[in-house]
Parts: C-alpha cells; sequence; structure tokens
C-alpha cells in the first residue's frame, strides 16, 4: 500500500504535521486493533516512516486484527510491528507494556456490517471493553476509541451541522442498529471506564473519511462510484441521491486522530471530519463523473439492502467547533482536491475482479 506515490505523499505529510508530538509518543508501545483497515493501515504506516525519520527511539507496535473484513498486506518492519490474528470480541493478553491504545476495529461498510450483524455488535461492544479493561491493567497513557458519526442516526435539521451535544436519533432495531447502537454502548462503556476506573479514554466520532488505500470493493459511496466510473459503468445512485454528507479526506483525518490520542480531554467524544462542503450524493456523482471526462452517467438504483433503502440518514455534517478548540485540529483538503487525488490512486489499482454491483 506504501508504494504508491499519492499515499506516500500522505504518510510523509502527516507524519511532518505530527513531527512536534514527537517527543510522546518516541519509544512507546502502541497497541491498534483493526489494523488491517482502511485507517488502521495509515496510522500503521506513519509510525512506521516516524520510527525511521522522526522518532528518537523507534515504537513498537501490536496490530490486532481477525481479518474479517481487513486484507493481510501490511509491508511493515517485523522488528516494530508484529501481526497478531485475534477477534478483540475475545479478552486479549500480553506481557507487553502498553502506552498508548487505537480501537478501531469494527465492520465500518453497511453492506458488510448487514452481513455480519452479530459480530458487528460483538466488536463495538464486548470489543470496546476488552479494550478498556487492557488499557485498565495496563495503566496505559492513552486509549482512543473510534466510534462514530452515525452514533447521531438521522440528526433534525436543527442540528446540522451536528454538535456533541445531541443525542442522536436511532432506532435499536433498525437496519442500521449493529453498528449504530454498538458504538452508543461502546462510547457507554468509555466514559464509564473513565468516571470509575479513571482510564484515560478519548472517543473520535469519524464523519464519511474517505482516501487512498480503501478497499475498491469495500461499497461505501466513493470507492463504489469510482469504481463504477473506472469501469466505464453508469454510477449507481441509491434513494434518490438527494441525501447529503461531508467527505473528510484521510491526511486530515489520521493528524487529528493522533492530536485527540495525545491530548488530554479524557472521557470526551469529539466530532472529526470536514465542514467544507456538505454536498447531496448526486452532486457527489457529478464531481466523480467530471473528473472522469464525459461519457460517464448516473443511473437511479434500488440500494443493495435496507441499511440504504429504510435507514440512510438525510443528512450528515460535522459541528467542528470543540475539536478545533479543543486539539487544534483543521482540515485542510477540499472535496474535489481529496478526490482528485483518490482517482489518481484508484486508476492504478487492478480492479478485473471487483463488480459495481453485488452479485
Ligand atoms: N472511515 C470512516 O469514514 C469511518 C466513519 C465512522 C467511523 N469509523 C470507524 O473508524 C474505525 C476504522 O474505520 P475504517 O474505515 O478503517 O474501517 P475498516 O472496515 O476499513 O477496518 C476495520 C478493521 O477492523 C477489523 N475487525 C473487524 N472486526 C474485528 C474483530 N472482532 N477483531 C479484530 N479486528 C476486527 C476488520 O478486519 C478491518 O481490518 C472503525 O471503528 C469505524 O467504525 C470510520
Amino acid at each position: 500500500m506504501t508504494h504508491h506515490p499519492i499515499i506516500e505523499e500522505d504518510i510523509r505529510n502527516i507524519a511532518e504535521d505530527l513531527r512536534r508530538y514527537a517527543p510522546q509518543l518516541s519509544g512507546t508501545t502502541l497497541l491498534l486493533t483493526g489494523g488491517a483497515g482502511f485507517l488502521g493501515k495509515y496510522i500503521i504506516y506513519v509510525l512506521d516512516y516516524m520510527n525511521k525519520h522522526i522518532f528518537q527511539k523507534p515504537c513498537k507496535t501490536i496490530v490486532l486484527d481477525n481479518f474479517i473484513t481487513g486484507i493481510k498486506e501490511l509491508a511493515v518492519d517485523p522488528k516494530y510491528f508484529s501481526i497478531v490474528h485475534h477477534d478483540v470480541s475475545q479478552p486479549y493478553q500480553t506481557d507487553e507494556h502498553l502506552d498508548y491504545i487505537f480501537h478501531a476495529a469494527s465492520i465500518a461498510s453497511p453492506v458488510f456490517y448487514k452481513k455480519y450483524p452479530l459480530e458487528t455488535l460483538d466488536v463495538g461492544t464486548l470489543g470496546t471493553r476488552n479494550m478498556l479493561e487492557l488499557a485498565k491493567q495496563k495503566h496505559v497513557k492513552s486509549i482512543l476509541f473510534f466510534s462514530s458519526s452515525e452514533v447521531y442516526g438521522d440528526p433534525d435539521d436543527k442540528f446540522v451541522p451536528t454538535p456533541e451535544t445531541y443525542h442522536g436519533n436511532v432506532s435499536c432495531i433498525g437496519p442500521r442498529a449493529c453498528y449504530d447502537e454498538a458504538k452508543r454502548v461502546g462510547e457507554t462503556y468509555a466514559v464509564n471506564y473513565h468516571q470509575i476506573h479513571r482510564v484515560p479514554v478519548k472517543i473520535i466520532r469519524p464523519f464519511n473519511i474517505y482516501g487512498p488505500g480503501m478497499k475498491l470493493d469495500d461499497r461505501r459511496v466513493v470507492p463504489n462510484f469510482v469504481l463504477a466510473a473506472l469501469k466505464g459503468e453508469k454510477i449507481p445512485l441509491y434513494g434518490g441521491g438527494q441525501h447529503t454528507r461531508t467527505f473528510c479526506y484521510i491526511s486530515d483525518a489520521i493528524t487529528g486522530i493522533f492530536q485527540v490520542l495525545l491530548s488530554q480531554y479524557n472521557g470526551e467524544p469529539f466530532n472529526i471530519g470536514s465542514d467544507g462542503q456538505e454536498i447531496s450524493m448526486e452532486s457527489l456523482a457529478n464531481i466523480i463523473s467530471e473528473q472522469f471526462g464525459s461519457g460517464i452517467h448516473i443511473s437511479h438504483v434500488v440500494g443493495p439492502n435496507d441499511a440504504y433503502e429504510k435507514a440512510d440518514p438525510q443528512r450528515r455534517s460535522p459541528d467542528l467547533r470543540k475539536i478545533r478548540t479543543f486539539v487544534g485540529y483543521e482540515p485542510k483538503t477540499d472535496v474535489v482536491t481529496g478526490l482528485k487525488r483518490f482517482i489518481v490512486w484508484a486508476k492504478d489499482q487492478d480492479i478485473s475482479q471487483f463488480s459495481v454491483h453485488i452479485k
């Protein structure tokens, strides 16, 4: 994954942005769950770059993944990275001292969490509890739980852009509940481990992060639209295409993720994403088709499951005042620039085995 120049440039930029935090990370031991996923791999490659170019003493990272959706293709120095096949819904024990934990394991794409609903519930609830218990035993300096903007469900227009104080509009039995409710319970575990055991846990709520390195058959909207365009097929728009999202380029998000991990704001949730432009899915499809010149059209189709057809949130846009003020986060990449980078990378991938529509 690092071999593509676009990703290499992203990694270098993130690592240089994080140089000022090097004293906190140098020589430490980290544990990362979900390291074979999209965000996890970027975190690994940033740490690898910082080991080689920035830290006085390299850090060690234990990566846990059960590869339910992630791919085993991590090209990193085995001296500093141990890749362990482990389902984090089961407790994990290690003799290693741990300084930091990123708990990113989840089944994040609606097509896949509908395929594995019980596994999705377990990783968000039991998996989160297991990681908080480990954080408590090891007296870590910080643990970061990757929650989701999906904890807000389908927000009332009055709460868009959505602040962390909004309680959400979520069905506990709806088509998305295995993911949304697991993240909500995960957050409840986190704040209670902080209140009862003083575990230094922070929570992030990502809003649609995208970028190179995403699996092109992941089925989330950006890879799916780009895959259709690359194949010369019509871009499939579900549910009329008027629902909106904001899109955050990966390098902005990864910088913010480290900023929150290394902050002092224990027991706190932070929105993370981009507030530059809230766009409809139809606009996103148009922007992508423009990048391919003429000849790419859009078709209105039925979504692959009821998570799209019955429960797709109408709007999603973050209020970023808290993360800006508390940790100095600032997304820099506008959506067209980010999509262009994604497309340059995607054009160099082998897409022959991927299909736009689920067979
Ligand atoms: N990318 C986004 O836009 C976004 C938005 C909201 C929330 N998030 C959250 O951020 C985190 C990372 O997202 P991502 O896009 O990299 O997801 P991803 O699906 O690409 O990666 C998740 C990884 O977790 C692994 N995993 C799943 N269940 C596991 C288990 N029981 N034990 C061990 N590993 C397991 C998968 O194999 C995969 O490698 C997730 O928790 C996700 O819910 C991401």
